[in-house]
This record gives C-alpha cells, structure tokens and sequence, in this order.
C-alpha cells in the first residue's frame, strides 16, 4: 500500500495501565488508519478513556509502545501529541466562560496591534475567517456559554483542526447532546474527514457506531476483544462483543392497580420555562416526560428538586402541598433527583464511594444514640454495588477515579439510599453501557414494586417505551400528548411525531 493515506496513522501495541488496585489496560494494541472514523467501544471501566488519555499524553504508560506515522514516540506527552497533531476533546471542554467565541477560538495567541493592544478587529475577522473553513458559520462575537454545547464541540473540533491536528479524539461527545444537535455534530464530523481528518469515538449509542465508523475497537475489562469493520457487524454481536454475554433489552411489564398519587401538579406555570402544567404520578407507576431541548420537562424537574423556582401553581407530594427551597429540603420531603450532568451535583468527586452513597442516608444507618454503624454502612452500600454492577476496586475507592459511567451508578445508588417517594431522573442512561443501562432500569422497576413514583425525563425513546406507564410528550413548554401503555399505541415513532409537534387527526390531546 503506498497510498499513505491507507497507513496507519496512530499505532498502540501492548500497551499496559495499572492504577492503585486496577489493571485498566492489560496489553492493548489499536491502530486507527488515516481518513477513518474509528469507534473505541466498550462497557463502564474497560478503559476506553485511559487508552485515549494515554495516547494524548495525560498518563504514561507502565508498558507497550506507541506510534504515530511509523515513528515510535519515546515519551508521550500533552506536548508531544499536540506536536504530532492528536488532539481530545473532551465531554467537558475547557472553555473560559464570560470571552467570546472568538477569543478561546485564539485562546493564548491572540492578535495584537503594534501598541501591544487586542486587536479585536482582526481578532473577530480571523475567527470567523478560520471557522468559516471549516464551514462553521457562527458570530463569533458570541459569549462561549451562549452557544449550544454541540456549537461548543464543533468549535473544539475546528480549534484542534486548525492547530494542525490531523487525529481529533471525540471521548462521548453525544451524551449530553439533543438528538437534533447530533445530526448536526455528525454531518461535521463526516465533513471533516472528506477534508482529511482522522477521528476515533468512544460512545455507548450502539446506534451512532453504525451510522458513523468505519471500524469499530472493542474493549472489556482492559483487554482487546477485537476490531471489525462496522458494515461486518451487527447490533447483537457488537453486544455480545462489548458485553461478553447477550444483553437482554429490559421490558417492564404494564403494572395494573396503579397507588395513590405521590406527585400533583395543577395549573403549573413558570414563565419561559412551561404553562399551565397537569400531571400526576402516582405510587408504583413510571411515567416518562420527553419533548425538544428546553421544552420544560428539564426545567420541571429541577424546580421540584429546590434548584430552580417552581413558579405558580398547585403541587402535592403525597397528598401535601410541597415547595421546596433547596435540593436538602426536597430529599427530606421525599423528593430525589437525578441531575443529567453528574459532573455537577451529583457525586462529591473526591470522597469515596462508600461516603457517597452514605452521605445522603446517615439517619438511617445512625442507630438511636447517632453513631453510624460500620457494619451496616458496609453492608447497605455493598449492596448497591453489587446490584449495580459498580466496577470499583473496593468502597474506598475516590469516586472521580471511577469511569464515567460508573461515576453514573454511584449516583443512582445514592439516590435509591434515600428511599425516596417520588425519583426524579433526568436522562438515567446516558454515558452508561449496555449493560448497566439494563441495570439501572430495572431498578426503577424494583423501586415501583416497592410503591416509589418514578419521572423518567429523557429522549431516549426506546427506553422510555420500554419502562413507562405513560409518556407524556411537553412541546414548548406545554403538555400536548399523553400516551399510555396498553391503551395507546405508544411507540418510538409516534412519540416522535408528537414531539416535533406534528399533529394527528383524530387523536386527542391530553385530557
Ligand atoms: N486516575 C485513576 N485512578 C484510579 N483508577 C482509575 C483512574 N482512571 C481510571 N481508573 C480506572 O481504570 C479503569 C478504566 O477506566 P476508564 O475511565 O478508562 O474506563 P472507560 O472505558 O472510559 O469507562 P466509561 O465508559 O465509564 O467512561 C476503571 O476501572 C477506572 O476505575
Ligand atoms: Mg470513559
């Protein structure tokens, strides 16, 4: 092959990871190939970022080798990759909030005039110039946290392409995407490799592995399982492959004899948020909330939870009318929530696993004179790991030393520590694998065995079908559609049409 372009441009052989009582990579080889999109698979704490991290220079490695371009790199360092053009962007860029997209677009190297001043004239035609490239077409006066987190990545991609990066690293940028703004991040991606980009792609969505690789890496648990070209693959295998077993998709049975409502909310508005909300959730029932981006589903759940104002309107948690001022005061009303970010409040990073789940349930495990009782604590917290499937190498483990997704897990343990009424979840599955994505559900269904009322809000189609009672669809900040399980053909399909807010002839709205 003299064709450079079908050489490989990156090449990892045997590479081992050990950190403090983890083997995070086990002697891993991945090679990606000029002008491919190569999708790095695997379950929570395969060591799909460590691999990545390593590539990038973030951590060395304990052992194997690295090239690029048929050089071995001694050492690989942040320096070095960006001298050789591999760039990551991460989940969570580093932006410098309150400057303007086209100040972090020339974040450290900003023009100057001949006085030593910013030249903003030319900082602003350059910017814009240099992402019109890349067929951004985006004013750049704008302030970094005014864009769309998709615009962001965009940007980050672009930024790391025009600093001559020929390798951009994309380590799950969908998960905290609307699924509009996916379409938009892919049709940049593919445009970027017309032009002579090479991207590798950690994602947990099966389905955005086959619409955008090329060939896909498979790990578990440290170790290479295989690389395949993605038109060989099918969904069930791929599972088999990342999971080493077969998934079964979990299905909720429709429960009947639903309990009292644990949650009411009538005449509900807050203004730009949503209007003249209606809903219930009663006592054993999972019901879904999904609509576009910034419909009021989001918004609805975390004025509930204390972090944003409920506005006007009647609202009862069993049976009682409820307010709550902060998160502290809605948990002790029985109201838990599960933020879509768990970079945010969800998890107190540097405090272990143990202290995490426990954090939120110390009454409970204080006996009557206060003290916390070890062995209960152990056992109690024990129980979710084991249930959830946490991969930690043992309770005391720093949480931000978990893999994302089982950062995700953790959170949820420590939800369902609190025994809540109501569970408020906020897209529960993104960033987690297969597997645990199966796991967590059928925790909501464990907990509705148990009588606790379950707000699922998501876009997840699919799943939501799966587990819910009802999904109720909020389209600009109102409730247009209701559909429910067993009475209303409630599919994927036609959810969709009702969130895009198409309307059906002859179907009515809710009542
Ligand atoms: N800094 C660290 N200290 C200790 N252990 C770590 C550290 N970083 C990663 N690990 C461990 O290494 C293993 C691999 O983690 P990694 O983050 O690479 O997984 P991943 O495949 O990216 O998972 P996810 O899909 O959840 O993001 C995990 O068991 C994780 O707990
Ligand atoms: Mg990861």
């Amino acid at each position: 092959m003299n064709d450079p372009r079908l050489g490989n441009v990156v090449e990892m052989r045997d590479i081992v990871k050990t950190f403090p009582g983890v083997r995070a990579l086990d002697g891993v080889s991945f090679s990606v190939r000029a002008g491919e999109i190569h999708a790095l698979v695997g379950k929570n704490g395969a060591g799909k970022s460590t691999l990545v991290q390593i590539l990038t220079g973030l951590y060395p490695q304990d052992s194997g080798e690295i090239f690029v371009r048929g050089e071995p790199i001694e050492r690989m360092t942040t320096t070095r990759a960006k001298d050789v053009g591999i760039a990551l962007v991460a989940q969570h860029a580093r932006f410098v909030p309150g400057l303007s997209i086209a100040e972090n677009v020339f974040a450290g190297s900003l023009p100057r005039t001949r006085g030593g001043f910013v030249d903003w004239s030319r900082l602003h035609r350059d910017s814009a110039e240099r992402l019109r490239r890349f067929g951004l077409e985006i004013d750049v006066r704008r302030r970094m946290e005014e864009v769309t987190i998709a615009e962001r990545q965009m940007i980050e991609i672009a930024r790391a392409l025009f600093a001559e990066a020929s390798v951009v690293i994309l380590d799950e940028p969908t998960a905290p995407l609307p699924k509009h703004e996916v379409r938009m991040l892919f049709e940049f991606v593919r445009r970027q490799r017309e032009r002579g980009a090479t991207f590798v792609y950690i994602s947990h969505y099966l389905e955005e592995v086959f619409e955008l690789s090329d060939r896909v890496t498979v790990l578990r648990n440290g170790q290479l399982v295989g690389v395949t070209p993605t038109s060989q693959l099918t969904q069930p295998t791929l599972v088999r492959m990342i999971s080493g077993t077969d998934v079964e998709r979990f299905r909720r049975p429709a429960r009947g004899g639903l309990g009292k409502p644990v949650l009411e909310v009538a005449g509900l508005s807050r203004p730009g948020a949503y209007e003249d909300l209606s809903l219930r959730v009663h006592a054993g029932e999972v019901v879904g909330l999904t609509g576009l981006e910034g419909c009021g589903n989001g918004a609805l759940a975390r004025g509930l939870f204390g972090l944003e104002p409920l506005g006007v309107g009647r609202v009862l948690v069993d049976g009682k009318p409820y307010r709550a001022a902060n998160p502290a005061e809605a948990l002790r009303r029985g109201v838990a929530y599960l933020p879509r970010d768990r970079h945010g409040l969800g998890i107190v990073g540097i405090r272990s696993v143990r202290d995490n789940v426990s954090l939120s349930v110390t009454d409970k495990l204080a006996n009557a004179l206060g003290f916390i009782s070890g062995r209960r604590e152990r056992s109690l917290v024990g129980k979710y790991i084991a249930s959830l499937g946490i991969k930690t190498p043992g309770m005391g483990q720093a949480v931000e030393n978990l893999s994302g997704g089982n950062q995700q897990k953790v959170v949820v343990a420590k939800l369902v520590a609190t025994a809540p009424r109501i569970l408020l979840l906020d897209e529960p599955t993104q960033g987690v694998d297969v597997q645990a994505k199966v796991e967590i559900l059928r925790i909501v269904d464990e907990l509705t065995g148990g009588g606790v009322g379950v707000a699922i809000v998501s876009d997840e189609l699919g799943e939501l079908t799966d587990v819910c009672d009802r999904v109720l669809v909020f389209y600009r900040g109102r409730l247009t559609r209701e559909f429910r399980k067993g009475v209303d053909e409630m599919t994927p399909a036609r959810i969709l049409a009702a969130i895009e807010g198409e309307v059906e002839e002859g179907v009515d709205a809710v009542a």
